[in-house]
């Protein structure tokens, strides 16, 4: 399995505290039938962009690590992106392997900013690719999950942690990854691993729920095709969503944008 989001990098975010943390991490996600794996610590904000010696130097610590150990495992960099008006995608960590392609991006869990769904249509006119990170987790689209829907129909490929769908999260979160699920909103399924208990990086789990919930050709899109190739940067397998019933709230994020930008047919 390939999977596109974990917290790896010694002392860094909230993921392990030291290098022995970090090991033991990759021993997990080896064990669980990981084989690419992608360290995608938290960029917060304009200090972590000074970071990025700091960030490399961690990654190169934890390469080596792999190859010390002998471990079946490769690994590349990227950043989880904590979205802001003005973030930039130009940095060696903004991008899956540095290809100036998909990006990993979140915001708060409490509302969708104003400025969010202009910010990722930038992107996209761009040519970049943002894969938002754990859609199912967000209280916007717990309350309405055509939010989610809507981000897809952005030409935004949505990742949902393997935690959610196996109630780490809480029942709520694990509805709303299912509503995704069935409704073909969900590309990349990650574990955003921190740790070995609570936020697990191991991906077994999720792979034999999938499988006997969704089917083995579903579990390899979604577990090892798309998330190798956003690494790679190539176009995601993509079925057409369903949409969900339409919100009615005049007040919403999306009309607001709507009315402003007139992208009312795309979105
Ligand atoms: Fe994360």
């Amino acid at each position: 399995m390939v999977d596109i989001h974990s917290h790896l990098l010694p002392d860094y975010d909230d993921g392990p505290p030291t290098i022995d943390h970090t090991r033991k991490m990759l021993e997990v996600a080896e064990q669980g039938g990981t084989r690419i794996i992608v360290a995608t610590p938290h960029i917060l904000d304009i200090t972590d962009y000074d970071r990025e010696d700091e960030i490399l130097h961690k990654f190169n610590l934890v390469r080596e690590l792999i190859k010390k150990d002998g471990r079946n495992l490769k690994i590349f960099l990227a950043g989880e992106i904590f979205l802001f008006p003005d973030t930039k995608l130009d940095r060696v960590f903004s991008t899956f392997n540095n290809k100036k392609k998909y990006a990993l991006v979140e915001f708060g869990m409490r509302q969708i900013p104003d400025f969010v769904p202009q910010k990722l249509f930038d992107f996209v006119m761009k040519g970049l690719r943002p894969i938002l990170a754990h859609p199912e987790r967000y209280i916007p689209i717990i309350k309405f999950p055509q939010y989610a829907y809507k981000f897809v129909q952005m030409d935004v490929a949505l990742q949902m942690n393997a935690g959610s769908i196996l109630g780490a999260f809480g029942d709520s979160v694990k509805r709303t990854a299912r509503q995704l699920l069935e409704h073909r909103c969900i590309h990349i399924i990650a574990s955003d691993g921190h740790n070995i208990n609570s936020r697990s990086i191991n991906l077994e789990e999720v792979r034999k729920y999938i499988v006997n919930t969704y089917g083995e050709k579903q579990a390899k899109i979604l577990l090892e095709e798309n998330p190798l190739r956003a690494i790679r940067g190539e176009p995601l397998i993509k079925e057409e969503p369903i949409p969900f019933e339409e919100e009615t709230d005049d007040r919403s994020i999306w009309n607001r944008f709507k009315k402003k930008t007139g992208l009312g047919k795309f979105i």
